[in-house]
């Protein structure tokens, strides 16, 4: 579980509250949408800050909060990605994108990566079977993915990061193999 939690703007959830929902406690839930738009989750100090200035038992705000599967008491990436392993897409080879999902990400689905920026979960449907395997990224769903249009994807989130990474390694090793060619050449 991932338990690391961030800086809460006080400021910023007291002046939402008081200016744009009234300190009316009908708007809870919209109250709750805009921390977890902000944070990418609710942070426990944020619920406690709904609580006292809405004037409820923190409990009331915990019930909404777990109650609705849009919110997350967890720490979240900037980007989310809900990888559907219903009975159609499991037959089209969601396992396979799965794996490849977690290979490249370094985390299991459920998790969210080191530097924040995916959380992988997985869903049972997302209501469009016949274009399985389905990935929806954010707002977006990608239909009919496999597990090497599924790197594709994600290079597209954070593609530079990962090419990045292999372009350096490459420039490294092309760099080792030089320097050893050049010795090897001038011994003989
Ligand atoms: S089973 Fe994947 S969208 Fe329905």
């Amino acid at each position: 579980m991932n338990r690391e939690e961030i800086h809460v703007d006080n400021g910023f959830i007291d002046r939402m509250i008081a200016e744009k929902y009234d300190n009316d406690l009908e708007n809870l839930i919209m109250i709750l949408q805009d921390i977890n738009a902000q944070y990418n989750y609710l942070p426990m100090e944020a619920l406690l800050l709904v609580s006292e200035n809405l004037g409820v038992p923190v409990s009331e705000v915990y019930g909404v909060a777990t109650f609705y599967k849009a919110f997350s008491l967890e720490p979240r990436g900037k980007h989310i990605i809900h990888l559907c392993t219903g009975t159609a897409c499991h037959v089209r080879g969601a396992e396979r994108v799965k794996e490849r999902l977690e290979q490249t990400l370094g985390i299991k689905a459920g998790g969210t990566t080191a530097d924040k920026c995916f959380t992988l979960e997985t869903v049972r449907c997302i209501g469009c079977c016949s274009l399985g395997p389905v990935v929806n990224v954010n707002d977006k769903t990608y239909a009919r993915i496999d597990s090497e249009e599924i790197i594709k994807i994600v290079e597209k989130y954070n593609g530079q990061a990962i090419q990045k990474e292999v372009k350096i390694e490459q420039t490294f090793v092309k760099s080792i193999i030089k320097k050893f060619l050049k010795n090897f050449q001038a011994r003989r």
